[in-house]
């Protein structure tokens, strides 16, 4: 068996500190760091379809042996499902299994499930603590941290939620071995995005030794770690996305319009590693980032096995990117790589992003 690997990321945002602990053979230990983390008498789970016949049993098990009073719901897996209606069903479940103020709701899932759990959890009784247990790689390095919740409305998605920073996070690489190998390599844009953003090291690493689902548990820790660390450091400068959290949007502007225009067919890490190399593209070409970045980041793009351009005409990409949420005024701030490891942010007009978005659809080299 192999080594027992851990890695403890401490987290510190105006509304609460936490830690994230990534390793192997941690579900059996979610009662006890719960315990000794904090004060509770309940915990809810909430789990899918997909992860509760995999690991909810173990979970459940933890968490009485720690002394938890344990209910648990299941919800349908898949972001059809991330709507009002499983929401609706998670809050009443959650009051007929007489949760109080001091009870816990445990999201023990992907970004799905921690994402509807974590706004369950901040609208029952007008907000109860979550404790995140990602299972999938987007959700271990990206969205069990930084405290955004949210559920999708018929109009869009993500549109309604709330900040709450988890009160723990606890997350498991053994669970990556059941995961899909497409949902896992879809989680590896956020990884690359992090690197551009501002680790050249950690691009380095990802592009010489691209992860694999089959890798070195304590090297995929240590690898979530630092995306962890990476995200903290972000969010903890700007934990409401007033200024430099926008940063994080980095591939994604071109991204969404990508996963819009494919009515959701793509997968959302596709869908980044795609818009990061065709902002990159167009940043180069206008002068912006340092030569040669846009050819690192496709190399290391494509080494994961993740798209650097997609097949979508450039007028549907364009008219979605000009219906982004995220739009400020009558532009967008736009997130661009400046050279590895570093990006700066730019306020385009659409006029500007149509132009870069046709830009960015020429090869690099002329
Ligand atoms: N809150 C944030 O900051 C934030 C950031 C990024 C993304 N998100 C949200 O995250 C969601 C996407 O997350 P996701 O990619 O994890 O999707 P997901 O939760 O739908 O998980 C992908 C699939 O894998 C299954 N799964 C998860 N873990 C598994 C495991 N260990 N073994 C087997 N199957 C497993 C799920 O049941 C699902 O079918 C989106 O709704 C997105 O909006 C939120
Ligand atoms: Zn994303």
């Amino acid at each position: 068996m192999s080594e027992i690997a851990r890695e403890v990321v401490p987290v510190h945002t105006a509304s609460r500190d936490y830690d994230v602990i990534v390793g192997t053979r941690l579900l059996d230990e979610v009662g006890d760091r719960m315990r000794a983390a904090l004060a509770a008498d309940a915990a809810f789970v909430v789990s899918d379809n997909n992860v509760a016949p995999l690991y909810l049993e173990r979970v459940e098990a933890s968490l009485r042996m720690a002394g938890f009073a344990v209910a648990s719901t299941i919800v349908e897996a898949g972001e059809s499902h991330k709507n009002l209606t499983t929401f609706g069903a998670i809050l009443e479940d959650m009051a007929s299994a007489g949760l109080t103020r001091d009870s816990i709701v445990v999201a023990l899932g992907g970004g799905v499930v921690g994402d509807m759990a974590g706004f369950a959890a901040a609208s029952y009784m007008r907000g109860i603590r979550v404790v995140q247990v990602p299972t999938s790689l987007l959700s271990m390095v990206d969205s069990s941290v930084g405290g955004k919740t949210a559920i999708d409305l018929s109009r869009g998605k993500n549109l309604i939620g709330a900040f709450l920073q988890p009160s723990l996070v606890i997350a498991d690489v053994d669970c990556l071995s059941t995961l899909s190998p497409y949902a896992f390599v879809d989680g590896i844009g956020e990884v690359v995005k992090h690197g551009v953003l501002a680790d050249e090291q950690l691009f380095d690493e990802l592009a010489a030794h691209p992860l694999a689902q089959d890798g070195d548990p304590a090297q995929l820790a240590r690898i979530i770690a630092r995306n962890v660390a990476i995200k903290r450091d972000v969010v903890g400068a700007d934990e409401k996305e007033r200024g430099v959290r926008q940063t994080l949007n980095l591939g994604h502007t071109i991204g969404h319009a990508f996963e819009a225009a494919s009515g959701y067919a793509l997968g959302h890490g596709h869908c980044v590693a795609a818009g990061l190399c065709h902002v990159a593209r167009a940043s180069e070409h206008l002068g912006w980032s340092e030569p040669g970045t846009s050819d690192r980041i496709e190399r290391c793009v494509a080494a994961q096995g993740l798209p650097t351009s997609c097949d979508i005409p450039l007028d549907d990409v364009i008219a979605q990117a000009s219906h982004d949420k995220k739009r400020h005024g009558a532009g967008v701030n736009l997130v661009v790589p400046t050279r590895i490891g570093a990006v700066t942010m730019r306020h385009v007009s659409l006029d500007e992003l149509a132009t870069l978005i046709r830009e960015g659809a020429r090869s690099p080299r002329p």
